[in-house]
């Protein structure tokens, strides 16, 4: 017992030491926050009926990281700060039809940076897509399938299918787990009220939540994992069948959005107990799911380079 409280003190002060739980101006930690701030204007911008004026203390707030990131001088020749000055041009102009004099500060404010997007092409906002294009790359090569996946946040109003969502579960099955343990477990919201309920305790769904037909809750039980070298083994198990999961809710040609469960105690147990899921099981995400629209906005979402994130050793 002793041995697996060392291990978590060990796991909490790596954790306190190099997470952003910390602030500071190291470059990953302003590049990581910079791209979570973009990341919502860019959301915002995809959104069904994206509302005029949104998230302006957001942009503000968001300018203030990219300088001071550049006073920090790092570089801003890196996708994310390219994605992110292109964000916040694209902001601009979807707001250019109302005089908001706020608005209008922030663009004033944004000009220098703005000024220094040298990049070519599309990096950030968002892309038109349209369903029988997207339709037709699911069946075929991996390469095509996986860059045509987004994170659909834009649905019909047909419902799902439950045994189309049934069939994705049992592919994504096929997910490989420690020893073959299995672990991953699936809560299927089908309840309109109860869908209503559950999305009500995620933070993430806010302008598209009411879309979504049917919610999808991954778990991973912790019975299936022994001892401290495996005290965080459910969040890799569980996370590779979610993965999994939304290939093959793609793979089906519905719409999906993972919906992150990241939530103190409170929260956790409200879900717990407004859905009875089971005290034994770590819960992974949220997946909204519905059928898709026939053309859909999804925001870009740019990929680093593969320089930012290989070590050749
Ligand atoms: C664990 C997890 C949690 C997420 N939570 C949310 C969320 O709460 N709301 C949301 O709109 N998107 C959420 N997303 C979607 C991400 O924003 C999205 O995957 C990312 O921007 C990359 O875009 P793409 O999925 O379109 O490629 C989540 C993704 C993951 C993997």
């Amino acid at each position: 017992m002793h041995k697996i409280i060392r291990n978590y003190i060990y796991d909490f002060k790596r954790y306190l030491k190099h997470s952003s739980s910390v602030a500071d101006s190291k470059r990953l930690k302003l590049e990581a926050q910079i791209t979570a701030k973009y990341h919502v204007i860019e959301k915002g911008l995809s959104m069904p009926e994206p509302r005029v004026g949104f998230g302006k203390d957001k942009v503000n707030l968001l300018i203030s990281l990219i300088e001071r990131y550049i006073d920090s001088g790092y570089s801003i020749e890196t996708t994310q700060i390219q994605a992110s000055i292109q964000v916040l041009q694209k902001y601009f102009d979807f707001n250019q039809s109302i005089k908001d004099d706020y608005i209008l500060s922030l663009e004033n404010k944004a000009q220098s940076l703005i000024k220094a997007n040298i990049v070519d092409g599309q990096v950030g906002g968002t892309v038109l897509i349209n369903k029988e294009d997207l339709l037709a790359k699911t069946q075929g090569d991996f390469k095509e399938f996986a860059y045509s996946r987004y994170s659909v946040r834009n649905f019909s109003d047909e419902s799902v299918n439950l045994d189309i969502l049934l069939d994705s579960i049992k592919i994504a099955q096929k997910t490989p787990s420690v020893c073959n343990r299995q672990s991953s477990r699936v809560y299927i919201i089908k309840d309109k009220e109860k869908v209503k309920e559950t999305l009500s305790f995620q933070n993430g769904n806010r302008g598209f939540g009411h879309l979504i037909d049917k919610v999808l809750i991954v778990t991973s039980d912790l019975n299936a994992f022994k001892g401290l070298i495996e005290r965080n083994q459910s969040f890799v198990d569980g996370g590779m069948f979610s993965m999994s999961l939304l290939y093959a809710l793609h793979y089906q040609g519905l719409g999906a959005c993972a919906l992150n469960w990241s939530v103190g105690k409170e929260k956790d147990d409200k879900l717990r107990k407004a859905l009875g899921i089971k005290d034994s099981e770590n819960i992974m995400m949220m997946i909204g799911v519905g059928n898709l629209p026939d053309s859909l906005r999804v925001p870009i979402s740019k990929r680093k380079d593969i320089d930012e994130i290989i070590t050749i050793i």
